[in-house]
């Protein structure tokens, strides 16, 4: 399965992929505890770098989608 990262919509990176590692500045590996994960991008989560779904709890709101390949409609600012 090829690797897939996921931007949710006001949430986390869902990482999908079996052969995927985390690891940390020094190279050290976290234990994954399950698959697939998800990585905080709201910064609020007191199990970082996952997700514990506090990004609810602060109604962390992000929502940029990419641009579909040949769309060349302007992206909102
Ligand atoms: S994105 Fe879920 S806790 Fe931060």
């Amino acid at each position: 399965m090829a690797t897939t990262i996921t931007v949710r919509q006001n949430g986390s990176y869902k990482v999908e992929g079996d052969d995927v590692k985390l690891v940390d500045w020094n190279g050290n590996e976290y234990t994954i505890p399950k698959r697939p994960f998800a990585l905080c991008r709201c910064g609020h989560s007191k199990n970082k770098p996952f997700c514990d779904s506090s990004h609810k709890e602060v109604c962390f709101v992000a929502a940029e989608a990419a641009q579909a390949v040949g769309d060349d409609t302007p992206s909102a600012l």
